[in-house]
């Protein structure tokens, strides 16, 4: 498993992910590439916790500075030591109506800031149902990367169907085989190539299949990510 990224979400508070983040530094079972995306309040002190380059926002606005009130621009999270950032989480889609459109423009300000995007994609419920998972995720991909010049940038997708996503039920290998594959396929049709993870339900007990999947590098965590028993079990399990 290359890379260990931690969605905290708004489950801790600053003095909870202080508490958390001390316990994972002390861990040196830790993999090389963890990325923790806090809450922007505990970012700071996460970072000087956990070490430069290992710290994430969970999300940006799309431009620089300006009269949006209650937001904080890519800018500002570089300033303040972060150097990842979620964006398109589908609770940011689904709870707060974000479109392509809008994911789009964070990707280029993330671009511009040179802060790392981890974009996020996933189908939901009735759309896999219904057989419609490739056209939703190909017009997220498309949407959010066609054209969009990376600047020799790495970046991140995160294949996380919102079906899987708190629910318990994780996809299943040759599930996510076929979905990462066609992710590849669309990236190619783009000139686009990421680093791909799974996101959804991740926990001890399914952790190590997602690294039998050809072409998924690592795991986007959510709620086990955000308790130390669950941490420390996914941990000895990644030994
Ligand atoms: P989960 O969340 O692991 O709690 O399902 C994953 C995510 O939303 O990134």
């Amino acid at each position: 498993m290359n890379y260990f990224f931690l969605n905290w979400k708004m489950y801790l508070d600053r003095d909870q992910s202080i508490l958390l983040a001390n316990h994972l530094a002390s861990k040196d079972t830790l993999p090389d590439n963890t990325v923790i995306f806090c809450n922007d309040l505990a970012l700071s002190e996460v970072k000087d916790i956990i070490g430069p380059e290992r710290v994430g926002t969970q999300n940006v606005a799309w431009v620089p500075a300006g009269a949006y009130t209650g937001a904080t621009s890519a800018h500002m999270f570089k300033q303040a030591g972060a150097t990842h950032a979620l964006v398109g989480h589908s609770e940011r889609r689904h709870i707060f109506n974000e479109t392509n459109i809008a994911i789009r423009k964070k990707m280029e300000a993330c671009v511009d800031t040179a802060l790392t995007p981890v974009l996020c994609i996933g189908e939901k419920k009735e759309e896999r149902e219904d057989n419609r998972w490739k056209e939703v995720l190909s017009e997220q991909l498309i949407l959010a990367l066609e054209d969009l010049d990376m600047k020799g940038q790495i970046f991140y997708v995160a294949y996380e169907p919102v079906w899987a996503i708190g629910t318990g039920v994780s996809c299943t290998s040759d599930m996510l085989q076929e979905v990462v594959d066609y992710i590849k396929q669309v990236l190619g049709t783009i000139n686009q190539n990421a680093i791909i993870l799974y996101g959804g339900s991740v926990s001890s007990t399914n952790i190590k299949d997602f690294d039998n999947v050809v072409g998924v590098e690592g795991v986007l965590i959510g709620s086990a990510g955000a308790k130390v028993e669950s941490l420390d079990s996914m941990l000895e399990v990644l030994q």
